[in-house]
């Protein structure tokens, strides 16, 4: 089975796509998939989880640190790029590094072209094979890795090879001229070497808060040659010549440690353990280092990875998918979460969303749960941040960001879209109104305790989370006296096309679940630590009656008796039924943002992503399944799927609803939204591309809760076969309870494999059928494929869902 991504041929229209397709990281540090001798034009960056900048009035975003792998190789002074560079010896003469082709007809001319990904091993490779203006064959070929066992470290591996005796000229280093969205965030560039002159360094200050980064660099060249160091501005590079004979190689490798001041830590210290990291590592040796991350990531997929019979290509997007999970997990921090365009970059500020909790968690959950721990402890360690925010608007309690950071203060801004006429910002109520985050955050973390019965995470803040999420609501609701019970007005719902609505349907019952995990949170806390639990009610102007109130008579919008519809927020129907192909028509601008205050859809059904189907997934067990279908039927059609998040959880109700083929269009649209590049890139004129965690996440809902069926609710586990056509099984590890499993689903048999090593037994139940699983047993739990129910859907038609 696959797991090699692979693309060949260079297109420059591809660049920033494959920059994302090739990333590589470690949850510490991201390293877009770019090329060698790419540059800040290319969208070269290399991302530190956590580390934010901000620069005068501009928006906050990560910091992108300098980049140490930049290397330009020429043939016998002829560029090998597939930009064509120039030698920076030459640069005076001739123009500078990167600036197109200033050697002209010189330029050796590239003959073939590869870039793959090895998910297994997560290691980046290349291939480019020039023809030179005296017909020599040259080729470079790379290979590197984000350290999955050290976090601070970039190993990269490169070979030149000519088919013809001539000189290499290799100047590689650390080039600080990075790409930014609205920095320049890293000041003061001092480059350095060590004693030896062997460690390059390049550090800098971030603007805003003066934290230190350091990226260090050493190198191995094998074959000798003649060394010059090259310190410039913003660089610090060797410049290496070395005759090669023809079909003989040279090679060199690159060992990269960046460092920050993150943890206070002064430039000194900074300074001296990257350059320490990098010696150590160079010492190490590329092939140990290399075999260390490859066992790292064995043991990644052996709690992971899954097999797909008869579908090639969902298996390869569901590793690929999954792998680009485990490229931003946090696994080493719980000051971090996973932002929504992961470590690709500073798009959308670096910020963590609810994408986490809502679309990322339950892979970790499943797999990996000390990282879903991570995941929810960042929340635990932001609750000042989203007080402060509460406080700000007059509530109590905790409103989370809509766009948090390391501190957990909303990144977001109150104009946070630019009108495409005009190009003046639009107001938007995404800070203001999306209060369902703070109902998200508590949703996770009950989710974690539930799954893993693990209490540590609610008597460590999780339940003083949860309850000042739970006083936030309190303070924002509304009691109408006249309906005796509580409201929740002017929100915006997971559909951001209609903004300052009345009691979203999807808003108010997750307001409801928080308020009951916030019960149940305090409950827990009062018998574990009653001190803690008297001293939070004691600073609580609320009571835990009060907020039972407020929950008992909380209004959800219900199922309509005669249709099963379920109104997204009040008011809804009374909006223009416009077909959306009708609403794309009206379109004055390709970007045109679709809401806002007068945007094409505000004044329409039309919304963005699944908002009502969204409440039918998450709380799948109160709905009956005639509901789900008229609603997924309903809202289909006048879904835009404006974002990455909505096609995984059409397909995720679909398959709840026995039609497994009417979700799988959506599902290979989620799960190959990094390998085509096909998504959104541009809410009015605002750059969104780079890649989709949340999709990712929701790749593996959809085949593992949707096709598979499984659903855990920390009690016993449900499984809940519907696999679309074209898959003969499903086979995959889960962890639950602290116990670890093997599921194989095929068309009419569960195998169920528990392993020796789990403490006690785990109840299942294969469709309504219920077995005990012992450990190290395997069970065989034959059923009835429920056959296809495709076509239950009624009369909705997939809006143009293709894959
Ligand atoms: C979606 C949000 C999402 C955000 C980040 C927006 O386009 O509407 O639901 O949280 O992107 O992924």
């Amino acid at each position: 089975m696959s797991w090699i991504v692979r693309e060949s041929g260079f297109d420059p229209e591809r660049i920033a796509h494959h920059g994302n397709k090739f990333m590589i990281g470690n949850g510490v540090l991201g390293y877009r998939g770019t090329l060698e001798e790419f540059g800040k034009s290319e969208l070269t960056a290399t991302i530190v989880a956590g580390l934010y900048d901000k620069v005068g009035d501009k928006w906050r975003e990560p910091v992108n640190a300098p980049n140490g792998l930049a290397t330009a190789v020429f043939w016998d002074g002829a560029p090998l790029s597939v930009l064509k560079a120039v030698d920076p010896a030459d640069a005076g003469a001739r123009g500078k590094a990167g600036e197109g082709d200033a050697r002209g007809d010189a330029s050796p001319e590239l003959v073939a072209h590869e870039q793959a990904l090895d998910l297994r091993r997560a290691v980046h490779r290349r291939r480019s094979v020039f023809r030179t203006a005296d017909g020599a064959e040259v080729a470079i070929t790379s290979e590197r890795f984000c350290s999955a066992v050290r976090p601070e470290l970039i190993v990269s591996r490169i070979a030149v090879e000519s088919s013809r005796e001539g000189e290499f000229t290799i100047v590689t280093g650390i080039d600080g001229d990075v790409w930014d969205i609205n920095g320049p965030h890293l000041e003061r560039i001092e480059s350095g070497t060590d004693a030896a002159g062997e460690v390059l360094s390049l550090t800098a200050w971030t603007q805003e808060l003066g934290i230190p980064v350091t990226v260090a660099e050493a190198a191995e060249v094998r074959g000798g040659g003649e060394h010059q160091l090259l310190r410039e501005d913003l660089s610090v590079r060797r410049r290496i010549q070395m005759r090669c004979r023809a079909g003989e190689p040279v090679e060199f490798v690159k060992y990269v440690a960046v460092w920050t001041g993150q943890d206070g830590a002064p430039a000194r210290d900074v300074r001296t353990a990257s350059a320490q990291s990098a010696r150590e590592a160079r010492q190490l040796g590329y092939d140990r280092l290399l075999q260390e991350h490859a066992d790292r990531w064995e043991r990644k997929w052996e709690t992971s990875d899954m097999t797909v019979e008869g579908d090639e290509e969902a298996q390869l997007a569901l590793r690929y998918s999954m792998y680009q999970l485990h490229i931003i997990a946090p696994d080493r921090s719980e000051r971090v979460s996973i932002p929504a365009r992961g470590l690709s970059g500073q798009v959308y500020k670096g910020a963590v969303f609810w994408d986490t909790e809502m679309f990322m968690l339950p892979f970790f959950l499943h797999t990996a749960p000390e990282v879903a721990r991570n995941l929810m402890m960042y929340r635990v360690h932001t609750l000042d941040g989203a007080k402060r925010k509460a406080a700000e608007y007059g509530y109590d309690g905790a409103f989370y960001a809509w766009e948090s950071q390391e501190t957990g203060d909303d990144a977001c801004t109150l104009f946070n879209v630019n009108d495409v006429f005009t190009g003046r910002p639009m107001r938007t109520y995404f800070r203001d109104k999306q209060v369902h985050i703070s109902a998200d955050v508590a949703y996770g973390i009950w989710q974690y305790y539930a799954f893993t019965g693990d209490e540590s995470l609610l008597l460590d803040g999780g339940a003083e989370v949860a309850w000042e999420c739970a006083k936030f609501f309190y303070s924002y609701g509304y009691f109408n006296p006249r309906k005796q019970r509580y409201e929740i007005l002017d929100v915006t719902g997971p559909d951001e096309y209609h903004e300052r609505v009345n009691n979203n349907a999807f808003t108010n019952r997750m307001v409801k679940e928080c308020l009951r995990v916030a019960l149940d949170a305090m409950e827990i806390l009062r018998s574990r630590n009653p001190e803690r639990y008297e001293a939070l009610l004691a600073e609580s102007a609320v009571s835990p009656e009060q907020i039972r109130d407020m929950h008992d008579r909380l209004y959800v919008p219900q199922p309509d008796a005669k249709d099963g519809l379920i109104e997204q927020f009040d008011r809804y129907y009374t909006l223009e039924d416009v077909s959306l192909p009708d609403l794309k028509g009206r379109m004055l601008h390709p970007h045109e943002y679709l809401g806002g205050g007068n945007g094409p859809a505000t004044t329409t059904q039309i919304l963005k992503q699944a908002d009502v189907v969204l409440m039918l997934h998450l709380f799948k067990g109160d709905y009956a399944p005639s509901v789900k279908q008229a609603n997924w039927a309903y809202y289909e059609p006048r879904t835009e799927h404006g974002s990455s998040l909505s096609a995984c959880i059409y397909a995720l109700v679909a398959a709840d609803t026995g039609s497994p083929d009417w979700g799988y269009p959506y599902f290979m649209r989620t799960a190959t939204i990094d390998l085509t590049g096909e998504s959104k890139q541009y809410v009015g004129d605002l750059y969104i591309g780079g890649t989709h965690p949340a999709a990712n996440g929701g790749a593996w809902m959809a085949a593992i809760q949707g096709f598979a069926g499984l659903r855990y609710d920390g009690n016993q586990a449900e499984l809940r076969p519907a696999l679309p056509s074209a898959w003969q099984a499903i086979e995959f590890p889960v962890c639950l309870r602290g116990g670890s499993y093997r599921i194989r689903v095929s068309r009419g048999e569960v195998v169920i494999k528990a392993s020796g090593e789990n403490s006690t037994a785990m109840r299942f139940s294969v469709r309504d059928q219920e077995l005990a699983v012992a450990p190290g047993q395997e069970v065989r739990v034959p059923y009835e494929a429920a056959g296809s129910l495709d076509g239950q859907l009624g009369s909705a038609r997939p809006s143009g869902v293709k894959h």
